[in-house]
């Protein structure tokens, strides 16, 4: 059994997709699931959101798509980073659908599709003003009009990704969209329809209404966060992962001894009296920031204990002297214990970091258990 385990809430994964229905009045949902869903356990959640009929399941890299395709999943899947040209056999092979970034990559995947007699699909990806992925807006149209006459290729979206979202002014974002609706409206009337128009990523859906077009791609909120707390709130959202260890071992230290590695001037810790350490299974190998050595905490017994010592690849120690803190009792890295909580806010903060980073780097090791 495991003693290190992400428990993932999936009755709050279905109250947070209700939330963004809600906002969105029932748009498609493109769900990201890219990097293992933000740690939350790629597999495990791709088959919990398609019991909730999500339109696409969204990933960054193709092979990230075909683990979802080994694992049984027949929906729509599409991969947003620009694939490479060696890639067509991959996606052809599994049926996934590529956001296409580069007029380059298309015509090698038309090519590809046409020797092998079969369709490719896919999303023409525009850039609107990130510059990260996506083609020059004024590709578009040469785009468009090069898949026109061509059956073994099949656009059927269209899309953009905002760059600033998720900050409080309006005015870059706007842009954006404005220059999105241009290409949009000349691509209609040049007689281009798509079934999929999408530009919304979660903070999209919260601050831009009128650009949720006929389908949204929310990651961070199905997972029940958003960039900061107050945003979360005000999409009414419940937080999916919690992080649970135990202490595995508590171990008396006399006053002068050094505990754990003291290796590294950054981070000695020197007993300055006799002390009580308890040991927890998780390190920087689970996706605990070394560099929060010192300053991380966690909740055993409903109650806030500090971390000591250098956080190790494997464990951390945590300093219960005076407690009645015992062998096996629970430790609490993120989520709740009694009235107390570590929030993955409170952990970005501390790591000069952001929710997103926080759980998804937390790693293969850390057993994903659906409650
Ligand atoms: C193209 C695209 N759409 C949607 C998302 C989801 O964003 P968020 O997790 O902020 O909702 C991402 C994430 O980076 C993305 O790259």
């Amino acid at each position: 059994m495991a003693i290190t385990v992400a428990e993932i809430n999936t009755e709050n994964i279905a109250h947070n997709l209700h939330k963004i229905r809600t906002k969105t009045k029932d748009k498609y949902i493109l769900a990201m699931v890219k990097a293992n869903a933000y740690g939350h356990g790629m597999i495990e959640v791709s088959k919990f959101l398609r019991t909730q009929n999500v339109e696409y399941l969204g990933v960054a890299l193709i092979h990230e798509a075909v683990k979802i395709r080994q694992a049984g999943d027949n929906g729509k899947i599409l991969v947003m980073i620009s694939p490479e040209h060696q890639d067509a056999d991959l996606f052809i092979d599994y049926n996934i659908e590529s956001a296409f970034s580069s007029f380059d990559i298309l015509k090698s995947f038309e090519k590809r599709a046409k020797e092998r007699d079969i369709i490719i699909y896919g999303h023409l990806y525009v850039d609107t003003g990130m510059h990260r992925d996506g083609m020059a807006i004024e590709d578009a149209v040469p785009f468009m009009e090069y898949v026109k006459d061509k059956p073994n290729i099949k656009i059927t979206g269209l899309m953009t990704h905002l760059a600033t979202a998720d900050m409080p002014d309006i005015a870059f974002g706007n842009k954006q969209l404005e220059r999105f609706e241009n290409v949009r409206k000349e691509l209609d009337s040049l007689g281009h329809k798509f079934k999929y128009i999408h530009c919304s990523n979660s903070a999209g859906i919260l601050n831009y209404p009128s650009a949720h077009y006929n389908m949204v791609r929310p990651g961070i909120s199905i997972y029940g966060m958003m960039s900061n707390k107050q945003m979360a709130d005000e999409m009414e959202l419940k937080p999916v992962l919690s992080w649970k260890s135990k202490v595995i071992h508590c171990v008396n230290v006399p006053k002068g001894d050094y505990i754990g590695y003291s290796n590294s001037p950054a981070y000695p810790y020197f007993a300055k009296s006799d002390m009580q350490i308890a040991l927890v299974p998780s390190g920087y190998a689970d996706g605990l920031p070394r560099n929060l050595t010192n300053k991380l905490q966690c909740l055993i017994n409903g109650k806030r204990f500090n971390s000591v010592g250098s956080i190790c690849m494997d464990e951390f120690m945590v300093d219960i002297t005076g407690s009645d803190v015992k062998q096996e009792d629970e430790v609490v890295i993120i989520g709740k214990q009694d009235n107390e909580e570590i929030s993955v806010y409170e952990l970005a903060e501390l790591a000069n970091s952001i929710p997103y980073e926080r759980t998804a780097t937390i790693s293969d090791r850390v057993k994903r258990i659906l409650v």
